[in-house]
């Protein structure tokens, strides 16, 4: 679909699962060379090894800086070049009351989603900066267009994402590195699963809340980063893209979607 995609190299974090997963096969049915880096190595590296031998899995916690520059090393030493950065490793948020929350999954979270997305993209800069060109596409959420109630760290984290993509965008821009997110509606992914399973989210009221009356695919996600990743998008930095069925736009008192529309 999108030819020019095929000689890039295309870092992937969280590529282990969910969003990051359909990222990684996408780019993969490109052509692309991807490389996952994940907390969860083996599952990194079963990826990888599915998607055929040129591709690599990692292990890494984007939270800590000297493992997201021995990645970015990694990256380099084996294939001289990092083309497209994908950020989307991340985990859900505490949903109870704020006065209950606990200090040390609002530090974790903001560490893996606000420093992690900053760390890594620092790190694949100075090598973009040299080549003249580069992409980096972050995962932000609807939770940080519109926020969501008890989700303080993630709402926080999601939303300075989208600036930093701004920031990032523009200083970036007569250097080459486009800088753009996506902000995800509700996807069904193990991590919304999970959060179905615990009671957590219901699915009903998310399909009623969605003006398309469903929840997305992760293939949906996909679909945008490629499309962002591509010449199709040449002109496009510092922006944050909803892909929410719609969520984001609705506005009136009611339910967005009914059987009968
Ligand atoms: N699923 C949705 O509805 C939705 C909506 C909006 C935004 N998002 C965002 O999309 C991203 C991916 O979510 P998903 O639904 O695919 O979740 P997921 O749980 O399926 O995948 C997340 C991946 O990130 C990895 N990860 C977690 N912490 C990490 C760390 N410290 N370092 C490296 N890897 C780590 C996990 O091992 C996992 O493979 C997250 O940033 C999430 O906030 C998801």
């Amino acid at each position: 679909m999108y030819p020019e995609l095929k000689p890039y190299v295309v870092l992937i974090t969280g590529g282990a699962s969910g969003l990051g997963l359909a990222a990684a096969q996408g780019f993969a049915k490109e052509g692309a060379t991807v490389v996952i880096a994940d907390l969860q190595e083996a599952a990194a590296t079963r990826v990888a090894q599915q998607l055929g031998a040129q591709h690599l899995g990692l292990a890494c916690d984007v939270a800590q800086e000297a493992q997201v520059n021995h990645v970015v090393d990694t990256v380099i030493k084996k294939y001289g070049r990092v083309d497209v950065l994908i950020n989307c490793a991340g985990i859900a948020d505490q949903v109870k009351p704020t006065v209950e929350q606990d200090m040390v999954h609002f530090r974790r979270l903001l560490d893996i989603h606000l420093t992690g997305t900053y760390m890594m993209t620092k790190a694949c800069a100075v090598h973009m900066l040299k080549q003249g060109k580069g992409n980096v596409i972050n995962v932000s959420s609807i939770a940080g267009v519109i926020g969501l109630t008890y989700r303080n760290a993630y709402s926080a984290a999601k939303a300075a994402i989208s600036m930093i993509t701004r920031t990032l965008g523009c200083e970036w821009a007569a250097a080459g590195i486009r800088v753009n997110a996506i902000a995800p509606g509700y996807i069904l992914t193990p991590l919304t699963q999970a959060i179905i399973d615990e009671g957590k989210l219901d699915k009903g009221i998310v399909e009623r809340r969605t003006p398309m009356g469903r929840m997305g695919t992760p293939r949906h996600i996909a679909d945008a980063m490629l499309f962002l990743a591509s010449d199709q998008a040449e002109f496009i930095t510092g922006v944050t893209l909803p892909v929410d069925g719609g969520y984001t736009s609705w506005g009136a008192p009611s339910d967005a979607y009914h059987e009968s529309t």
